[in-house]
């Protein structure tokens, strides 16, 4: 054991590094990297011999394409291609099945398939060229002429033609049927309320622009750097649409700079470049332009009613809720708008509705928070409603109906800390202080206002894979094909696995971002701690056992008799928990077998008939002030607590900073933002962040985040849930009730510009 002396005076971390657990504030192991540059996105990764695609968009809304000029763009110095419908590959997957994973029900857009156009913005053709410059100078010069046809891309002149859609996505939920008589109720209640909400079209805006360079080796085989939340996605697609095997085709995505769905179905850049690459056999970089990323998907524009009706102690006796949003002709796009209604508050009566109107236009795309964002709108602003309806305090109302089990189908929620949200969020906020009238308070030219909401989302876990590799210098890396689009992935998993290892982090290396990994989901829906994190503690889980065999196979060895409860993981070895002294470093247990590793892999399967058996979501409430210019109304929002109840937390500092982001989008979306159609045209006009305003640094004031005490093993073996996107939620109503409560002005739409609060 001559080892075991050794180790002893071997220090297992470097100076100032050390032990992590869970639940702690952990700085972003990757931060050095992001911000020295070392950090290479989708357009960045360097290629031999590299074209540069730029992509031509078409200016019509409908119709069909008669001519592709191309003589002049072919004179400029450098321009080696224009590809378009017109002298595509024929390819037979492409003519014939054409899907991706997370496609909604209908036939997915394919770029460059024919003459048709679809909407405004399509990608008509593509120029390569040996300098980005050229490419970009000859798009100018593509000549395209076109038939035009009638388009209708008004969502609100067209609601008479909703329909119900198809429900064929993965995830999504329909409605559920109606619960008692919510009309009936409505009619014979004391107080009651009804309104109409309206939501534009919302665009995601990550601040890295979408790209694909495509790396063709000599042997044909193509490594893809890709913009997407999911690199075993993209790599599935470009299989399958352009068949070829796995083995031909490798996706990587290290890095992503934001993504919030519009990287969950593979964007076309990527065929565009695939089919470039494999049509000239070279490697293509193709990257879009911000005002490109205006036509790809969008959070779509909604039309919502709800009517609410309370005894005149509050208790709610009905809850109705419709709508009706936009969808292309091609696709079903669906989310689930309506449903949280029947989710959150306890009532007898419960109707929903939810209905799409198909226009001309692009297949919208989940946006952070998709349907909630603007579901839970909705909801919360009718609450506030009845609330001053029923001359009662907000947030008493809310306790009033406060619900154990979900109200639509009595199931028990896998866990619920909403509860403590309310209270420590009114605590932090001083919400007792509220005057119950509106108009209440003026401080100079401005009109104060609080206003408050809660929110709701999923709580979700997939399946995934992670594999554990245990190497004789004593590190450690673990994998999976996870995506980080600057959520902390890549922090909290090697967190986890540090602490499960018993590991300063300094000796974790968590790999993601490459389509060869083990099996994980797309990044989105908030599902990656949930799921990834426990596949990695699951990895560790088999790992610990087969060190803890190695370390017993010599004769006397101290750990012969050992179970793993007689043992301990910490600072780099395996220790007697009775007698610490007696320890081997994890290096020495893998050099004793004579080998450089020792891998374990696992396989991580959700209890699904488990969790059937509850509703599993995350909950927040939160609490706003504004001040409201009474002369200009502009609408500053100078406060805000967001208390979290989300499961246990991994790590407060990165789940904190997406509470932060999604507040900051919400006060963004409360405020500022939407995407205008000028239906002359059927196309987005601002698309652009000078004229798509998104929040700035003068827009953000105090922001305070509360996590409260949950945990929950029902939805993940660690406890946790997921933080992603519930920062969003119902953020902007909060903004809408506090405009109330400083002005007197009910506003049910989003922006609230300062033309609609005067
Ligand atoms: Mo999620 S819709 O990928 O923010």
């Amino acid at each position: 054991m001559t080892d075991l002396i050794q180790a002893l005076h071997t220090p297992v971390a470097e100076p100032g590094t050390g032990q992590v657990v869970t639940g702690t504030a952990v700085s972003r192991v990757d931060g050095r990297a992001k911000v020295t540059g070392a950090a290479r996105y989708a357009a960045e990764h360097p290629a031999e011999h590299l074209l540069y695609g730029v992509v031509v968009s078409g200016t019509i809304a409908k119709g069909r394409i008669l001519d592709i000029d191309t003589a002049e763009a072919m004179l400029i110095e450098g321009v080696v291609e224009v590809m378009s419908h017109m002298n595509r590959p024929k390819l037979r997957s492409f003519d014939l099945a054409y899907k991706d994973m997370t496609a909604p029900a209908g036939s997915p857009f394919r770029p460059f398939y024919d003459d048709q156009i679809l909407y405004n913005g399509q990608p008509v053709a593509l120029v390569l060229a040996e300098t980005f410059e050229a490419a970009r100078r000859a798009a100018a010069l593509v000549r395209i002429r076109y038939e035009e046809e009638e388009h209708d891309t008004r969502l609100t002149a067209n609601l008479g033609r909703a329909y119900t859609p198809r429900p064929l996505k993965a995830g999504y939920e329909p409605p559920p049927p109606e619960k008692g008589n919510a009309e009936k109720a409505f009619k014979a209640a004391p107080v009651k309320i009804e309104a109409e909400f309206y939501h534009g079209v919302e665009h995601h805006n990550p601040l890295e622009l979408f790209a694909s360079t495509v790396i063709r080796a000599e042997d044909g085989h193509l490594t893809i750097y890709d913009k997407t939340q999911s690199s075993q996605n993209s790599r599935w697609y470009v299989s399958h649409v352009f068949g070829l095997s796995k083995d031909k085709v490798t996706v990587r995505n290290p890095y992503v700079g934001g993504a919030f769905g519009s990287g969950l179905r593979p964007q076309y850049q990527l065929t565009l470049a695939v089919m470039a690459s494999l049509h000239l056999q070279r490697s293509v970089r193709v990257q879009l332009t911000r005002q490109q990323m205006f036509s790809f998907g969008h959070r779509p524009e909604t039309v919502q009613w709800v009517k609410l009706a309370a005894d005149r102690d509050g208790t709610l006796t009905s809850i109705q809720h419709e709508a009706i949003a936009e969808t292309s002709q091609i696709e079903d796009y669906v989310e689930v708008v309506v449903n949280w209604s029947g989710l959150v508050y306890t009532c007898d009566n419960i109707k929903l509705g939810y209905k799409l109107v198909s226009l001309d236009q692009y297949t919208p795309i989940d946006m952070r928070a998709p349907g909630a964002a603007h579901g839970m709108h909705a909801l919360e602003v009718a609450m506030d409603e009845l609330s001053y309806a029923l001359k009662m305090d907000p947030l008493s109302l809310r306790l009033k109906n406060y619900a154990d089990r979900a109200p639509i189908d009595d199931k028990p929620y896998s866990s619920k800390e909403l509860r403590a949200c309310y209270e420590q969020g009114a605590e932090k906020f001083g919400w007792s202080q509220r005057p119950l009238a509106p108009r209440a308070r003026k401080e100079g030219s401005e009109w104060v206002g609080w206003g408050m909401a809660t929110g709701a989302w999923d709580a979700l876990q997939m399946f995934a894979r992670a594999s554990a590799v245990m190497h004789a210098d004593g590190s450690l890396v673990v994998s999976s094909a996870a995506t980080d689009i600057g959520t902390g992935t890549y922090t909290v998993m090697a967190m986890i696995a540090a602490e499960a290892m018993g590991l300063p982090l300094e000796r974790v290396t968590f790999q993601l971002g490459d389509s060869t990994l083990p099996v994980a989901p797309i990044e989105g829906g908030s599902s990656h701690v949930a799921t990834v994190g426990s596949a990695v503690a699951g990895v560790c889980d088999k790992l610990r056992l087969t060190l803890l065999r190695y370390a017993q196979a010599d004769a006397d060895s101290p750990f012969r008799d050992k179970r793993l409860k007689d043992v301990e993981f910490a600072g780099g070895v395996l220790r007697l928990k009775k007698n610490p002294d007696t320890f081997i470093s994890l290096g020495t247990i893998v050099r004793n077998t004579g080998r450089e590793r020792l891998e374990e892999k696992y396989l991580m399967l959700p209890q699904m008939l488990k969790q059937r058996k509850f509703r599993r979501m995350v909950h927040s409430a939160v609490f706003v002030e504004v001040r409201v210019d009474e002369e200009l109304g502009i609408v500053r929002v100078t406060r805000v607590v967001s208390a979290i109840a989300a499961g246990r937390i991994m790590n407060t500092k990165t789940a904190g900073s997406q509470i932060v982001g999604g507040v900051v989008w919400g006060i963004s979306q409360a405020l500022h933002e939407e995407s205008h159609t000028d239906h002359r045209f059927g196309r987005f006009m601002n698309h652009n962040l000078s004229e798509y305003h998104v929040a700035v640094n003068a827009d953000i004031h105090d922001i305070d985040v509360i996590f409260v005490e949950e945990d929950d093993r029902i939805v993940s073996r660690l406890g946790a849930k997921g933080v992603g996107e519930i920062g969003l939620v119902s953020v902007a109503a909060a903004v809408s009730n506090a405009i109330y409560h400083a002005t007197g002005k009910r506003i049910r739409s989003t922006p609230i510009t300062p033309d609609k609060v005067l």
